[in-house]
């Protein structure tokens, strides 16, 4: 044991060490069916065959970063094998983002099946690429895994990463690009490059226009960032690369999430396939951001019970904001009572059923204002914009539009999707951001959750259509919080969240309609009961 790996077991509360010591072979070659050699690492316990599965780890960000965990596995008796993905830190070959992982993947697979040392069972750990190489391991070789811990990942990039909701992720494209381009410079090199990340980042996605934005923060076109932007989310160019399979085939797994991280939407809904094939599944949800330190400490404990322990576990442990607090449940979300708040042109939010106040008719324009509405936190990899933000700055702006309740009058909490529908007109093809926010009695506007839609499913409809008054549906990221008593709820309406997602030109001003009949334009809300020390109970209302 050495002291990183006493310090943060105790900080993760991991169960005890077996091994008091372990060793290391570094730089094992592993040569691939093209002939490309790759290089890994194998930790084990000393003192002998321990008999426990192997895991495995597949990186492209160097295999040292992974020491700390392989170690602490390691201590609890494992083998644990962590292999460089082609073209980066000392193995062969090109890294060419995600389409080389299957292949390369089975081989590995291929070459510890031949290793005196391996048991024949392979566990899988990933974290965010590191999950993809998972995913993609497991397509080939289902039967071979004994069980996955995953975190803030997801089968799939493309609808995760590169065209989330399928709107081109422009400070997630450069952001991990910025990363990958100057993740083996070593000393000061590293350091300045460092150092300017996030102004580079800023200042290259700053008018918010996807193109060209490598040339900008780079200095020269980015050939994988120039193919993402070539092929939009319909694209079967990515198909190879979409992961998800048969849910009936996934072995044991456990799903860490973020709600302010990027992966969430997809993640969830990965969960959501998989339980409904039956499959065992853990999801735990917590407060954080792609990178946060109560993620790797959450993920590396649930990461130890589920090798460890008991496999076949289905249930949740959901964070819920607003009361601070973990719920473990049998499934997410828990069955829950969609209720409707109706938006009105005076700005107000009203719960269906209440009256509609005297204005709440008509018709608000949202100007466009010349620079795209910044994000201001949310689920992004740029971590200048990550995560939970005050949002007054961004509600002052003409082009964001907000609509808020009055002060509340008891908790209101809500787990699962929240839906938006906005009846617009005249929109002329521009995508539609939502953000539900929770306005405490001073003020404080917070993001809750948000969700986005492209604008060419604007462009397909405005064509159906001809420009007349229509509704475009949009579903919010999964969610959990409680509204407390005396703060407000509130929707925020614009077209851009900028960088997260590019901008997009279009001509005409759109206007959002409201009717006096309740509910031309409004929100669901997913409703449960959350009752203090106990487990969300069902309301009425579907699932
Ligand atoms: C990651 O490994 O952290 C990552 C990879 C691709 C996109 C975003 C994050």
């Amino acid at each position: 044991m050495t002291l990183s790996t006493w310090t943060i077991a105790r900080i993760a509360r991991l169960g005890p060490a077996t091994a008091r010591s372990v060793s290391v072979e570094r730089d094992l070659p592993v040569t691939m069916t093209d002939g490309t050699v790759l290089l890994a690492d194998r930790w084990f316990a000393d003192g002998g065959d321990t008999g426990a599965p192997v895991v495995i780890v597949r990186t492209p960000y160097g295999r040292t970063q992974t020491d700390v965990i392989a170690r602490l596995l390691a201590e609890r008796g494992h083998t644990v094998v962590v292999q460089s993905c082609r073209g980066t830190f000392g193995s062969g070959g090109e890294f060419i983002p995600f389409f080389d992982e299957e292949q390369d993947g089975a081989d590995l697979l291929t070459w510890l099946e031949a290793q005196s040392w391996a048991t024949g069972e392979w566990l899988l750990f990933g974290v965010s690429y590191l999950g993809l190489t998972a995913w993609a391991m497991k397509r080939r070789s289902p039967r071979a895994i004994g069980a996955m811990a995953l975190a803030v990942t997801s089968t799939d990039f493309r609808r995760a990463v590169i065209w989330p909701s399928g709107r081109f992720g422009l400070s997630n494209g450069i952001s991990w690009r910025y990363g990958l381009r100057h993740q083996e410079l070593t000393g000061i090199h590293l350091r300045r490059a460092q150092l300017l990340e996030t102004r580079t980042i800023r200042a290259a996605t700053r008018d918010g226009y996807a193109q060209d934005a490598d040339i900008r923060a780079f200095g020269e076109p980015d050939q994988p960032y120039r193919s993402w932007l070539a092929h939009d989310d319909r694209d079967p160019w990515w198909d190879r690369i979409d992961f998800d399979g048969e849910g009936d085939s996934v072995p044991p797994l456990l799903q860490v999430a973020g709600w302010y991280d990027l992966f969430l939407d997809a993640q969830v809904d990965d969960y959501i396939r998989i339980r409904d094939a039956g499959r065992p599944v853990r999801l735990v949800i917590g407060p954080w951001v792609h990178g946060s330190l109560g993620l790797f400490t959450n993920a590396l404990r649930e990461t130890v019970e589920l090798f460890t322990g008991a496999r076949d576990r289905s249930d949740a442990r959901i964070w819920f904001g607003g009361v601070r607090r973990w719920v473990n449940m049998p499934a997410y979300p828990p069955r829950n009572a969609p209720t409707r708040w109706s938006l009105g042109a005076d700005g107000s939010l009203t719960q269906s059923g209440s009256e509609m106040p005297e204005g709440a008719a008509g018709e608000r324009e949202l100007p466009d204002d010349g620079s795209p509405a910044p994000a201001v936190g949310g689920r992004t990899l740029f971590r200048a914009d990550a995560g939970r933000k005050d949002q007054r700055a961004r509600e002052k702006r003409p082009d964001v539009l907000t609509y808020t309740t009055a002060p509340i009058e008891h908790d209101i909490a809500i787990a699962g999707w929240p839906t938006a529908q906005l009846a617009v007109a005249g929109s002329d093809g521009r995508p539609w951001f939502v953000r539900l926010c929770d306005v405490s009695p001073t003020g404080g506007s917070s993001n809750v959750c948000d969700g986005t839609v492209p604008a060419s499913d604007d462009r397909d409809l405005r064509d159906e259509e001809s420009g007349e008054r229509r509704t475009v549906d949009i579903r919010l990221s999964p969610t959990a919080h409680v509204f407390r008593r005396g703060h407000r709820i509130r929707l925020q309406v614009s077209n851009d969240a900028s960088p997260t997602y590019a901008r997009v030109d279009a001509a005409a001003r759109p206007r959002l309609v409201f009717s006096d009949t309740d509910g031309a334009s409004g929100v669901d809300m997913p409703l449960v009961a959350l009752r203090r020390g106990r487990r969300p109970s069902p309301t009425a209302g579907p699932r």
